[in-house]
């Protein structure tokens, strides 16, 4: 009695076995063939969490807690015046700090405050960023030539100026005109002006 239903377990299981490794081929195959498919179209909905397969980039709107706090710039006069925060991902700076690249997917945002002076106890006129945003601008880095026809994409970023009245939806039509001229100092290091951002260098001690 016992050997029998020994026999009996012993037939399902090799019984199950080869319906699992049947199926296994079966999925394993179909695995194979789907990305071939669909890569070129996931690529692009999967790339960044802050640009939508058609290539359009809104503001991170959570930049201020998820980000790093790269450096900040001080402008002193004119519309622009005031401080220059620029973010990005901790994993960008670490990657980085390793390749001396900004990775495919970086995302590097420019935040412009309005700045208040006054004398403080560390010195006279001291200045500080105020709670009046003036706008932001965002690169987010493609290594693969995402958006080939895209007007907001190109030289390897993808580029976006944020107004404070136009939600988070980027208000930029052609970079080569809006943002290219004004970053051309900085084209040899990827158009960045990494000089603001110390903590990419590594120390030197
Ligand atoms: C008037 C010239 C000017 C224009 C126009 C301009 N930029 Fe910049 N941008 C700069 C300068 C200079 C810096 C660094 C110093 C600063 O902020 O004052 C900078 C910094 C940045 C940064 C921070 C990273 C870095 O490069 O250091 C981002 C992001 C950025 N710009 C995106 C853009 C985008 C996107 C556009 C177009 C929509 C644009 N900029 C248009 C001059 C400009």
């Amino acid at each position: 009695m016992k050997r029998s239903i020994g026999n009996a377990t012993r037939y399902t299981y090799l019984f199950r076995n080869k319906s699992v490794a049947v199926l296994l081929t079966a999925v394993l195959f179909t695995m194979a063939l789907l990305p071939h498919a669909g890569t070129a179209m996931a690529d692009k909905a999967n790339f960044s969490l802050y640009v939508d397969k058609s290539g359009n980039i809104t503001l991170p709107d959570d930049f201020q807690l998820s980000m790093i706090h790269l450096g900040s710039w001080f402008v002193p006069e004119g519309e622009a015046s005031g401080f220059h925060n620029v973010y990005t991902e901790p994993e960008t700076a670490r990657a980085y700090l390793k390749t001396g690249k900004f990775p495919d997917g970086a995302t590097l945002v420019k935040e412009l405050r309005s700045s208040a002076a006054s004398n403080y106890t560390t010195g006279k006129n001291v200045s500080h960023a105020t709670s009046d945003v003036k706008q932001w601008f965002v690169m987010i880095k493609d290594t693969k030539g995402r958006f080939a026809n895209n007007p907001v994409w190109g030289d390897g970023w993808g580029w976006a100026l944020i107004k404070t009245d136009s939600s988070s939806r980027s208000v930029t039509a052609d970079y080569r005109t809006e943002c290219l001229p004004c970053h051309m100092p900085a084209k040899n290091t990827d158009w960045i002006y990494v000089e603001g951002y110390p903590m990419l260098s590594k120390p030197d001690r």
